[in-house]
């Protein structure tokens, strides 16, 4: 008894003696979230040290995370989320003292939970680790997958829990964290992070990164390879291979504009610079929001900067996203609504009402035909959702998305622009750097927007309630109407497609009426070179609509290539599926072994589930 009166006494003091460290910067949120291990509102990582060296030969990272944690209640453990890494060894404290441990069984989508016993005043902790080969956030491309062809390639992925796989963390989006990096590369080679970033190579092949300001860790990113640096205004560029570079930063030259227009709607873009970097196209997305450098596909570059919306969302991530995140992939709408209504609004003030309204119009028709996939009454169909136990790619689509963002658009025509633009931009000044849910923003809406103008709004039926509410803006595209018409009149005659937009082209080509026959189709791409357009939005349609017509046999060259070039899931997955709905599974499943080394494992994944 006496003894454990004692003790308390002692872990009490030795609490009091590490009380000059600082309160949390940010405190995380006390829920715990479904698809982290960790608990951070109990022990918390916030500053990381990572120390690496990329070795192109093993496929491996190796080197160590060193964590400085923050421990205000004394836990007795801290708990950090992996996935498939090798943990050498972990010590405590500057001196290094061995760390006491434990590895968690592996569940095949969290991953493992590595459990690290602490002492009352430990401070730091040095994990020592390598990755794994087949590290789900790692992308290795050969020499062959690049475009130099020469030197071999690498990017990271980490939303939305894949960082666990190259960097032992707390893979929550409800805490943040700051980091500095030294990344050791083959020399020759450029390495860039989402981080303040190098401009040339440097001679030894090390780079040192520093990120101060609060990021979530699926935010961390990096990138290795022949990568070269040009500039596009004052605190906008472009990073790509040599050969992909000048037509990278002809099609991105008006980032900077973006930038200004942004900023001109929510408040000053507050991550210095903004530069972008075309990735090979074994990249699985169109575009990942790193702070300070977004990742990009090669697909985007299309020569006539039809595809730039790109660079809009990415960059309105600056704000939501990233400086505003969503607490956890339940409400992953808080991220991409929001963005994609952001999005609208900066190309809007670039490019114009009607270009905005043509691509706002295919998204809405997205979001229809989504909800019809998912069917009307689905849970899925939420804003918010419950993805406990499940991946959080599950709730990748277009209910985040462009549900999200027409629940914005409606909300902002309740009243008018100078009011809702004052709300939003308060909304995320008031709160930056921090992780916000569902149930928060609809308090803070209610309250600054809804009571303050007298507004009855039916916000939990967008919100807790399944399939599209009857008052969803419905776009209207004069422009798409006639593509439409186009395609109708199709078998009478051929399109007059004189300033056609690769838009109004990919609507024209998904309208053409079941019944058009092959010889229609195989009139159409003599004319229009259709299966072999350099733009990936109206090949991919192009493809989608040609296979369930009969017209597959005779592209299939075309499509294996464009299969075997391109890894971006949104292009893969549409041609993979109609091939299969078509009975071509066996020429599908051919194409998927052969193209599969050159998949991320993101897009791997997807298609080997729709092919199984
Ligand atoms: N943050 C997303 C990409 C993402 C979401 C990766 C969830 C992993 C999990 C990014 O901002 C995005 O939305 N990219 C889109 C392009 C955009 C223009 C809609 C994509 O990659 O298709
Ligand atoms: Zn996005």
């Amino acid at each position: 008894m006496k003894f454990h009166h004692l003790a308390i006494l002692f872990v009490s003091l030795l609490l009091a003696a590490c009380q000059q460290q600082k309160p949390a910067a940010s405190a995380p949120s006390a829920a715990p979230d479904p698809h982290s291990f960790s608990r951070p509102d109990l022990a918390r990582a916030q500053h990381l040290d990572l120390n690496l060296l990329i070795d192109f030969d093993t496929k491996t990272l190796s080197g160590y995370a060193r964590w400085t944690i923050e421990n205000p209640a004394g836990a007795s453990e801290i708990i950090f989320d992996t996935d498939n890494l090798d943990i050498q060894k972990i010590t405590m404290g500057k001196d290094e003292k061995p760390a006491k441990f434990s590895l968690g069984a592996r569940d095949s989508i969290f991953g493992s939970a590595l459990r690290i016993q602490l002492e009352p005043c430990a401070d730091v902790l040095t994990i020592y680790y390598a990755t794994r080969p087949d590290a789900a956030a790692l992308g290795w491309m050969e020499p062959s997958m690049t475009a130099g062809k020469k030197l071999p390639f690498l990017f990271t992925q980490g939303q939305a829990i894949l960082t666990r796989s190259w960097i032992p963390c707390q893979d929550t989006p409800g805490n943040r964290i700051t980091y500095n990096a030294e990344i050791q590369t083959p020399v020759g080679m450029m390495a860039v992070m989402s981080a303040e970033n190098p401009q040339q190579k440097s001679p030894d092949g090390k780079y040192q990164f520093r990120m101060e300001q609060p990021v979530a860790t699926y935010l961390i990113a990096l990138a290795a390879g022949d990568i070269a640096f040009k500039s596009v205004g004052p605190r906008t560029g472009v990073y790509a291979e040599p050969p992909m570079l000048e037509k990278s930063a002809w099609e991105f030259a008006e980032m900077e504009k973006m930038v200004e227009a942004a900023e001109a709607l929510y408040g000053s873009y507050v991550w210095g610079r903004y530069d972008l970097i075309v990735l090979p196209t074994g990249f699985p997305f169109g575009g990942m929001e790193n702070p300070r450098l977004t990742f990009a596909t090669p697909t985007v570059v299309t020569g006539d900067r039809s595809l730039v919306s790109l660079v809009a969302h990415e960059l309105a991530h600056s704000w939501s996203g990233n400086l505003v995140t969503n607490s956890n992939w339940n409400d992953f709408w808080l991220n991409e609504g929001f963005t994609v209504y952001f999005e609208r609004r900066i190309m809007e003030a670039v490019y114009g009402k009607d270009y905005t309204e043509m691509l706002a119009q295919l998204e809405y028709w997205e979001l229809e035909e989504e909800v019809m996939l998912l069917g009307e009454d689905s849970p899925d169909t939420h804003l918010k959702l419950d993805l406990t136990g499940r991946n959080p790619d599950d709730g990748v689509g277009d209910i985040a998305y462009q549900k999200g963002g027409f629940f914005l658009t409606m909300l902002e025509r309740q009243t008018d622009r100078a009011k809702w633009d004052a709300f939003l931009k308060s909304w995320f000044d008031e709160h930056k750097f921090t992780s916000q849910s569902t149930e928060s923003f609809l308090s803070y809406l209610k309250t600054n927007y809804l009571e303050k103008y007298n507004l009855k709004v039916n916000t939990d039926e967008w919100v807790y309630a399944p399939g599209i509410p009857a008052n969803c803006p419905r776009p209207n595209s004069v422009k798409l109407a006639a593509a439409e018409k186009a395609a109708a009149d199709i078998a009478r005659q051929l399109p007059d497609t004189k300033n056609w937009t690769p838009h109004e082209w990919v609507h024209f080509v998904r309208n053409l009426p079941a019944a058009t026959d092959v010889a229609t189709l195989k009139k159409l791409d003599a004319q229009f070179g259709l299966s072999s357009s350099a733009n990936a939005e109206i090949r991919c349609a192009w493809y989608a609509s040609a296979i369930p017509k009969g017209y597959a046999a005779e592209i299939m060259p075309g499509m294996e290539s464009f299969l075997t070039e391109v890894g971006r899931r949104r292009f893969l997955m549409p041609v993979y599926t109609e091939l299969k709905k078509a009975g071509l599974s066996d020429d599908a499943r051919r194409i998927f072994q052969k193209a599969a080394p050159g998949y991320h494992a993101v897009s791997r994944n997807s298609v080997e589930a729709l092919l199984k």
